[in-house]
């Protein structure tokens, strides 16, 4: 078994809220078709849903707002070469990025989904999916973020029911 699936199993042991479910991060890497695959993420935490897109992913960026939290997925990402964890709020850091993405997860703080969502817009690929955690279990907290969504003429979403909730989001046909 290689450093990332050791530090996957390592993280799953001592799993905690926070990390999004199993379930849910295998569902997204197995729903990648892109041939080369660039993640953003809002809300590392303690590298957990960064070490399994690493698994995957040419390149993954993936932004945490804590100190703390930040300096532990560091360590969980030791040796790990196609991630790059940037220490700052995701909205003052999407600005800054310089990079395109196909795929992205939403996964920082509820109330800020609208903002996230909008930033992001701004550094696509023609072609995306953007994946967007717990939509069921904090649906109440959401709401701006839903009524965007049902406003937008770009944009189309499906809630698929799994975990917490998870929407995939991409461009309208
Ligand atoms: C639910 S956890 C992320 C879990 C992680 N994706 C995983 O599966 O292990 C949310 C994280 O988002 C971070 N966060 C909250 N607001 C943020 C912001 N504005 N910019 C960057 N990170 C943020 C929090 O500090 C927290 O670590």
């Amino acid at each position: 078994m290689n450093l990332i699936e050791n530090k996957i199993k390592e993280l799953e042991s001592k799993r905690v809220n926070w990390n999004i479910s199993q379930e849910t991060i295998e569902f997204i890497i197995n729903s990648l078709l892109f041939d080369k695959i660039k993640v953003l993420e809002i809300g590392t935490f303690n590298g957990y849903s960064a070490l399994w897109f690493a698994k995957v992913a040419d390149e993954v960026v993936s932004l945490e707002i804590d100190p703390e939290r930040f300096s532990e997925a560091k360590k969980n990402l030791q040796g790990v070469d196609n991630v790059e964890l940037i220490l700052g709020n995701a909205l003052e850091e999407v600005d800054k990025l310089d990079k395109k993405f196909n795929v992205v997860l939403i996964d920082g703080m509820k109330s800020e989904y609208m903002k996230y969502l909008e930033k992001v817009l701004n550094v696509l690929e023609e072609d995306f999916r953007i994946f967007v955690d717990n939509t069921i279990s904090h649906k109440e907290k959401i709401k701006d973020f839903f009524e965007y969504l049902e406003n937008s003429n770009e944009l189309e979403w499906q809630e698929t029911g799994i975990g917490d909730g998870l929407i995939v989001i991409k461009r309208k046909s």
